[in-house]
């Protein structure tokens, strides 16, 4: 089976979120079950510079007349085998060869994480038809079975192929599958910019991309692929309500009675996120061997100049610092929180308003409050190992890797019960001795202060702190189960492909 899985982020070359991750491991677990994977995303400058320039061919040239834009190269690279596997994955990389005066190249300003999204439509409607125009015209040869979308930037692929099948009637039409990772980000542009997407004004209908006056990447995506998934079944069910449907609920409710729309719970790489084999940690630990996580939780309280002490836990938070992730919650209640015995260690960044709210929390408690703005890689996998308990109160998740993360490096996470958060956390019981997380309910800053002080009082005994910490350890969030669950998905598709 031939998948080609296109997306805007790739872990570790391009990371705005979660996107990323699931870019970088699930075709590993595709390929370590023998499907033939490529991947392809924006040639961002600091994509190609992290690559270096001898792994990277110019492999297609694609004329303006095909993107509608500029003309485009394709280039092509690999993403190296993980240590110890045999499980290099061919890269293409869409680069924009403009020689036009008057404005740069499309994605060339991407030089570092933070600056990825143009929140502009004419890069992304670039990008699905330079796409296109390679699956069609100028691949050497290779031609996917399924073309796996990812996100609002690929999705007017999915019309493009339905357009091009209904043009050609004997081309044989790669099946295509769409996941939304995040229904909140639509790529919703003004009526006045469709005319970047080359596409004839009787797609700019209800049926088509139109969407309450504006048009959306994301309705491309609804209504033209084979099939939708979403990264977790709860999130799944969730989006056929008006309270998480954004909108769009009513024809996702239609998908579901077609059976075009599921939910396959995302995994994580256990290979990068394994605290036996770390090399960012002081000292290496596991569920058998659990002494180290204490050498890693001190080294984490000097590295953020926090109190050294052994009976306060250490609340962890990795994130995007915006309401989606309950940082209203967050900033209502943080002088309750404090009240507790408890020190806060957060990394992230977003917006404004919450970045400063967090950094006059840590001017106030400098020796209980870290805060760090930016994206680190490194300190977020101390994090997770350093801390006690890891803090997600989202108001919504579609899945949410940092649950997973934590409890893979015994760390418990407090949830709300949404999306995939309620699908991988089980809420701790003392008299069943089950779970090994906490997690609330409604919405609200008294249920978060009331969990949060359920949990602390959990990890005021040493020894049940490491019996709940080794039981997060034995859980399984590889990938394994859910790349069998695409696969078997990919083969449906494949099979009821006209
Ligand atoms: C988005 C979602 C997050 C999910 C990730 C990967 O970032 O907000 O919940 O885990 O995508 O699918």
């Amino acid at each position: 089976m031939k998948v080609l899985l296109i997306s805007a982020e790739l872990a570790p070359y391009a990371k705005a979120g979660g996107l990323a991750d699931v870019a970088g491991s699930l075709p590993k677990a595709l390929k370590a079950l023998g499907v033939d994977v490529r991947v392809m995303i924006p040639a961002y400058p600091m994509v190609l510079e992290m690559l270096g320039s001898d792994t990277v061919r110019s492999q297609a040239s694609i004329p303006s007349a095909s993107t509608g834009q500029s003309p485009a190269r394709i280039l092509s690279s690999v993403i190296p085998a993980s240590p110890g596997h045999d499980d290099a994955i061919p890269l293409y990389l869409v680069e924009d060869a403009t020689g036009a005066k008057g404005r740069k190249p499309w994605f060339s300003s991407a030089t570092d994480s933070a600056h990825i999204y143009a929140l502009e439509p004419e890069p992304y409607a670039f990008f699905c038809r330079a796409a296109l125009a390679w699956l069609t015209e100028y691949s050497p040869g290779w031609t996917p079975d399924i073309v796996h979308c990812n996100d609002w930037h690929t999705g007017l692929i999915p019309l493009l192929l339905q357009q091009r099948s209904t043009e050609v009637p004997t081309w044989c039409k790669p099946a295509s599958l769409f996941t939304i990772h995040n229904l909140a980000y639509q790529g919703d542009f003004p009526a006045d910019k469709f005319a970047c997407t080359g596409l004839s004004q009787d797609y700019y209908g209800i049926d088509g991309v139109e969407f309450y006056g504006r048009w959306t990447f994301m309705k491309a995506a609804l209504n033209f692929s084979d099939h939708v998934n979403t990264v977790s079944p709860g999130y799944c069910k969730e989006i056929l309500t008006p309270e998480y449907g954004c909108g769009l609920d009513g024809l996702l409710r239609k998908l579901m009675s077609e059976g075009k729309l599921s939910g396959i719970l995302n995994g994580i790489d256990t290979d990068i996120f394994n605290p036996e084999m770390d090399k960012l940690l002081v000292a290496p630990y596991s569920a058998r061997l659990p002494g180290g996580k204490l050498v890693c939780r001190e080294a984490l309280q000097r590295e953020l100049c926090l109190q050294i002490s052994s009976d306060r836990p250490i609340i962890g938070m990795v994130t995007r610092f915006a309401e989606q992730k309950g940082f209203d919650l967050v900033e209502a209640e943080a002088e309750r929180i404090l009240e507790m015995p408890v020190q806060l260690a957060l990394l992230g960044q977003g917006e404004t308003r919450y970045e400063q709210f967090l950094l006059s929390l840590q001017a106030r408690y400098p020796s209980r409050v870290s805060v760090t703005i930016g994206y680190d890689a490194a300190l977020a996998q101390r994090i997770y190992a350093g801390a006690d308990l890891f803090l997600m109160p989202s108001r919504f998740e579609p899945c949410g890797l940092g649950q997973m993360i934590a409890m893979r490096y015994g760390t418990l996470p407090i949830v709300r019960a949404t999306g995939g958060l309620a699908d991988t956390v089980v809420d701790f019981s003392y008299s069943d001795g089950t779970g090994c997380g906490f997690v609330f309910d409604e919405y609200s800053g008294e249920a978060l202060t009331h969990c949060i002080e359920r949990a602390v009082e959990q990890m005021q005994s040493p020894a049940n702190r490491t019996t709940l910490s080794c039981r997060a350890m034995e859980q399984d969030f590889s990938w394994k189960r859910s790349a069998r669950d695409y696969i078997a998905l990919y083969t449906y598709l494949e099979s009821v492909r006209q």
